[in-house]
């Protein structure tokens, strides 16, 4: 296990489009490993490859039931509905915004072996898709943010 260093706002690896990710190898396994490991040292819910300094397609994702990994992941269907809360990001620590995403979104992904899959999110889960897959295009949640919140609103 190993942890990585998170890549911080003003980085400007955080703001390239990632490329689709074609070897699925021993390397790609053990940065998946090493993602996930960060993700978990910082108590995140969710962290991509360019936050780890790696402009490639991949994204982990843990809203608390199981740890997601996403390899070329794409974004196949979005709710009507839609779901306006507080974000944060673990490259931008202290600073949260009120975004508005899809209340439910279904991503088709590849796993650590290559295989196809789809996953469908609701809430917290939907909201990390958006915010994780993002982040593969350049993307951070403020640009997307109505307006960021203060320390006081946070706490209310
Ligand atoms: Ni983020």
């Amino acid at each position: 296990m190993a942890i990585r260093n998170i890549v911080k706002f003003g980085d400007e690896v955080l703001n390239k489009k990632c490329r689709p990710v074609e070897k699925f190898d021993h390397k790609l396994a053990v940065l998946l490993n090493d993602m996930a490991d960060t993700m978990y040292d910082s108590n995140g819910v969710g962290l991509a490859a360019p936050q780890v300094g790696i402009l490639r397609r991949i994204v982990v994702i843990d809203v608390g039931d199981e740890l997601i990994e996403l390899i070329n992941p794409e974004i196949i269907e979005t709710s009507q509905e839609t779901q306006n809360g507080a974000e944060g990001c673990l490259s931008q620590p202290g600073q949260y915004g009120l975004v508005e995403r899809p209340m439910r979104v279904k991503v088709r992904a590849q796993n650590r072996h290559g295989k196809w899959f789809e996953k469908e999110g609701e809430e917290l889960l939907a909201r990390a898709f958006c915010h994780e897959l993002d982040h593969l295009e350049g993307v951070l949640f403020t640009s997307r943010a109505s307006r960021m919140l203060s320390p006081e609103e946070l706490e209310g």
